[in-house]
């Protein structure tokens, strides 16, 4: 029992932001914290706090040597991944949610959080991280302030955003944020042994109140729980202001792609959590690619921001400044840029330490070392029969590591965007690339994307999930109204609008295995690609769309045979006819609004089908 309050610690809030200051002494009096820290954002401040996270033993130093300003971090084993189960949208209405989405009503919601939070961060200090999403004063960007009472959280959001002061002297006296306020859930008693990871492993709450664009999430320290501008602003509450404001929040990475001719395009794509998206973001072209001059920068690997501009093209900022990537699978290769990125001054979370104190993962090399210790802090060798590191294990670097950064990765106007992709892991059934003829039915597309599950993601491995836009769990509102928030960007947009592709990396053969050799070769999909907004090849057209001949795919340095082309290429009426039956169980979920234009398309396609 506390029986009289300590007077808190503070050291000078660095802004005289009104509703901020407000809402830090609120929230401190209700979580009362032991001290207030006011981040700053600076090199000196971070090396303080992962020095105070070694001591604390969240933070092994990395062998300075071989992970130079490196550290691994290994959470609590029930505390590895997102938990969409506690992932809740606390509208006003239900129907606001959706079908797709957990809902409470926020007043009993906030009754439940009020009493979870008061005192929960007891015995700890409460860190205050202003962080902006996107290029500082960009007008497509948004400020946020993070209060969480874990200093992981704060050397992460370093990584991962424009985060300190910089960001409260564009926020200024009376500039808007969203709050975003984050706690373990773990307070402690005077006195009390701290644990390396804490967490709480009863109640997680992961809630985004979108008519008060705020978030307020207990119990996890991890991801996307705990790191809040990622999915839960840049995407959930994000989505929201987009639709209100006439922009597009979406689970996109966005790449750069120069022609031989010195043309620069832009493209953004959509795909699932585990279906290669950093990989892509990353992509080194084949060799005989690079002769030709082709090349391909990073912007971003996970969200983009995109608003249509004056001149009616589209736009995208990626709101992020890091990458939270999925280490298990990552190599020299598969994603050499990405390698690089993170040999030094890099977070790891959950993969397994090396004797001589750097890390390993499956998939980093082709022989494991003899001896580790893994992500639980055990003894393993390869015969032990357990994954070393966590399948959801991860890197946490700054963008500006990146060998293959766009140099326009921080313009505060954003990128003009050329063609927007959506890909899902489909063994079957969906062809390697499709051109939408229009917007619609691009929007269609993307509605019924479906991916396989992996082990990444659930228990059940295999099962095609539909997966509208890569954003079933992180849409903000009714997907229904986020269908017709894309109709409607379209139809604004008009000649102007990117054109939009549906892919599929991962169709296999009759014995099961992959046939496409994806990484650096999706190259020949992103150059067929450019050459069809550029107006250069011609397409055969399909029931679903237009997709390339063999001819037009540049197989320079390749054995790709023709066959094997049309085996992935081809699309067979019977196995769409049932596809049609899954998209009409998700259209039917998400009747209540859903824009007549899919429901048109749907018909015209099933028509097409039958015929
Ligand atoms: C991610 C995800 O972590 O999509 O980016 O799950
Ligand atoms: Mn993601």
């Amino acid at each position: 029992m506390h029986a009289q309050a300590k007077p808190v610690q503070m050291n000078d809030a660095p802004t005289s932001n009104r509703k901020l200051l407000a809402w830090v002494e609120e929230i401190a009096a209700l979580t009362k914290p032991d001290r207030i820290y006011w981040c700053d954002g600076s090199d000196a401040e971070y090396q303080q706090l992962c020095a105070e996270l070694v001591a604390a033993g969240t933070f092994k130093k990395l062998n300075e040597k071989l992970r130079p300003n490196s550290y691994l971090a290994l959470s609590d084993p029930t505390d590895v991944a997102r938990v969409e189960d506690r992932t809740f949208i606390c509208a006003e209405k239900e129907e606001d949610a959706g079908p797709t989405n957990n809902w409470m009503a926020p007043a009993e919601m906030k009754g439940t959080l009020n009493k979870l939070f008061d005192g929960c961060m007891r015995g700890r200090t409460m860190y205050v991280v202003p962080f902006s999403m996107g290029p500082l004063g960009s007008h497509i960007a948004h400020i946020g302030v993070e209060l969480s009472d874990s200093p992981y959280v704060a050397v992460n959001m370093k990584l991962m955003t424009r985060m300190g002061s910089k960001v409260l002297d564009v926020l200024g006296p009376d500039g808007v944020f969203v709050p975003a306020l984050h706690s373990v859930g773990a307070p402690l008693t005077a006195g009390q042994q701290d644990v390396a990871w804490p967490c709480n492993r009863d109640h997680k709450y992961i809630v985004h109140f979108p008519e008060t664009r705020e978030i307020w999430s207990y119990g996890s320290g991890y991801g996307g729980n705990a790191l809040l501008g990622k999915k839960c602003f840049a995407l959930r509450i994000a989505s929201v202001m987009g639709k209100a404001e006439g922009w597009l929040a979406e689970h996109m990475l966005i790449l750069g792609v120069k022609t031989p001719q010195g043309k620069k395009h832009y493209v953004t794509a959509a795909f699932p959590s585990a279906c290669g998206k950093t990989n892509f973001a990353m992509l080194i072209p084949p060799e005989s690619f690079k002769q030709q001059g082709w090349e391909v920068t990073t912007v971003g690997d996970d969200i983009a921001w995109i608003k249509p501009g004056a001149d009616g093209k589209m736009y995208a900022i990626n709101p992020e400044a890091g990458f939270f990537g999925v280490a298990p699978g990552t190599s020299y290769e598969t994603n050499p840029n990405c390698m690089e990125s993170i040999k030094a001054n890099t977070i790891f979370t959950n993969v397994a330490l090396t004797v001589d104190g750097d890390v390993w993962w499956e998939g980093m090399s082709k022989v494991p070392p003899a001896r580790l210790t893994d992500w639980q802090g055990k003894d393993w060798t390869p015969d032990c029969g357990r994954l070393a590191a966590h399948a959801n294990s991860r890197f946490t670097v700054s963008a500006t590591r990146c060998p293959s950064l766009d140099p326009q990765w921080d313009n505060p106007a954003g990128v003009p965007i050329s063609a927007m992709i959506f890909g899902g892991r489909r063994s079957s059934t969906v062809p390697l690339v499709t051109e939408a003829n229009n917007w619609n039915e691009g929007v269609y597309m993307a509605a019924t994307l479906g991916s396989e599950t992996t082990a990444a993601i659930t228990g059940q491995v295999g099962v095609v999930r539909r997966d509208p836009f890569a954003m079933i769990a992180f849409c903000g509102y009714n997907m229904a109204d986020y269908f017709d928030h894309w109709i409607n960007v379209g139809t604004k947009v008009g000649n102007a609008a990117p054109k939009l592709y549906c892919v599929n990396w991962f169709r296999k053969n009759d014995q099961g295995k992959f046939v496409w050799p994806g990484f650096g070769d999706n190259m020949r999909v992103l150059k067929w690609i450019i050459e069809r907004i550029e107006g250069k090849v011609p397409a055969l057209q399909t029931a679903l769309g237009n997709i390339p001949d063999y001819k037009d795919l540049d197989w320079s340095g390749a054995n790709f045979s023709e066959d094997t082309f049309k085996a992935i290429t081809s699309v067979n009426h019977s196995q769409w006819q049932q596809e049609l039956k899954l998209h009409d169980e998700l259209l039917t979920k998400l009747e209540y609004h859903l824009p007549a234009a899919l429901k048109a398309r749907y018909v015209a396609l099933q028509a097409t089908l039958a015929a």
